[in-house]
């Protein structure tokens, strides 16, 4: 029996959970923010995040592994935790996937298209960068966005100064604004052994930044698109010799694809796996760094995850749909929050959607679902 820590208590590192407990495997929770929504215990709890904090001790001792539900902390404290415990994904993963430059840079160093981009501090140095790129453009923050948070589309060279304003003030990336024909993700499991098994790759519909829709196996894959995307994530995977889930987003245009970001971890696009594939991203990763064999991660049926964002609607009468299956995350209802999802499954993608949209009917603000190609 394994003893796993998690850095995070929302709702990945309850999803792990639920995967690792059919598995004889234990959770204890981290949280950085002082509001965990996980349901589970034991969650510690140490808004500081610093190394002499006496939850981390106990956190440390009592987990023969550590793991992590999101990417975005201090790199002190992992370096810390990993001279007592280790930690999976390697700490490197999290330095790289934390901070946009660095992620491009070795985008770049692996000749993997990436929209044309600078790195600038300061509000000159962005002036420069958007008469240099043209506009439109897409500003972020190096680190700490996620969830469409830390951005400013750039219409036109006028606007510099506001996006400075607005989000600057510290590193930012500005990068071409990608006139995409869908938003694609391929999710990879690695195990310390080196193994690698790849899911179907997802087609993702984001709304004000927020995943809305992921379908897998995304319809209507060109080999060549299907080709690109897999060994883009091996090379990303080997590269950093990852053990755990990664997962690549990608913008798929006329001219091939590009890669958009990266996650060190299970991911909202991978989430249709728990009903869709025969082993989910969850308990994937849970066997990746634990040391067992990893499980197939083919689709079994056209499956999409519908999140529930902001307010969980007509929740009974989606119960009442025979093939709507919930997975809610014991969170308070607040605009823009997810509180759960939906994976419905189907024999074909007609019929795909014209569930999904039977459930959407339930969920305001959940638009309409539409695939893309
Ligand atoms: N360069 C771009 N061109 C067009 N759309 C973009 C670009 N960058 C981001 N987006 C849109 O914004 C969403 C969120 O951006 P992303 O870089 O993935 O940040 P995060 O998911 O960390 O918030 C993307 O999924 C995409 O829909
Ligand atoms: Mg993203």
């Amino acid at each position: 029996m394994k003893n796993i820590g998690i850095l995070g208590a929302g709702q990945l590192a309850r999803m792990l959970a639920l995967a690792g407990l059919p598995l004889e495997m234990r959770f204890g929770f981290y949280d950085t923010t002082g509001n965990p929504s996980v349901g589970l215990d034991p969650v510690l709890i140490d808004v500081d995040a610093i190394p002499s904090n006496p939850a981390l001790q106990t956190f440390i001792e009592a987990s023969d592994l550590v793991t992590y539900e999101f990417e975005h902390l201090p790199l002190p404290v992992l370096k810390y935790i990993e001279e007592k415990v280790t930690i999976y994904p390697p700490v490197r993963s999290i330095e790289i996937c934390q901070d946009r430059a660095k992620e491009k840079a070795l985008f770049t160093e692996l000749a993997i298209p990436t929209p044309a981009y600078r790195i600038v501090e300061s509000e000159a140095a962005l002036v420069t960068a958007v008469a240099e790129l043209g506009t439109p453009l897409v500003s972020k923050t190096t680190t700490d966005g996620y969830d469409g948070k830390g951005q400013f589309i750039i219409k036109n060279p006028d606007q510099a100064k506001e996006a400075w304003q607005a989000i600057g003030g510290r590193p930012l990336i500005v990068e071409a604004f990608v006139n995409f024909s869908r938003e694609l993700s391929v999710i990879a499991a690695r195990a310390s052994t080196g193994e690698v098994k790849i899911y179907p790759l997802a087609e993702n519909e984001h709304h004000e930044g927020i995943l809305r829709y992921s379908t897998a196996p995304a319809p209507h894959i060109a080999e060549e698109t299907e080709r690109q995307a897999k060994l883009y994530i091996q090379e990303l995977i080997e590269s950093l010799g990852h053990v755990g889930i990664l997962t690549l987003e990608l913008f798929e245009t006329p001219n091939g694809l590009l890669a958009n970001e990266m996650a060190p971890r299970v991911h909202n696009s991978g989430h249709w796996s728990i009903e869709g594939a025969h082993v989910s991203q969850f308990e994937n990763h849970l066997r990746a760094i634990s040391g067992l064999p990893l499980g197939d991660t083919q689709a079994t049926r056209p499956t999409c995850m519908l999140n529930i964002i902001g307010n969980k609607g007509d929740i009974n009468a989606i119960m009442a749909l025979p093939y709507a299956h919930i997975h809610l995350y014991d969170k308070e209802e607040r605009p823009g929050r997810k509180l759960g999802h939906v994976n419905v499954q189907a024999d074909s993608y007609e019929e795909l959607v014209w569930r999904v949209n039977n459930v959407a009917a339930y969920l305001p603000g959940a638009g309409n679902y539409q695939l893309k190609s």
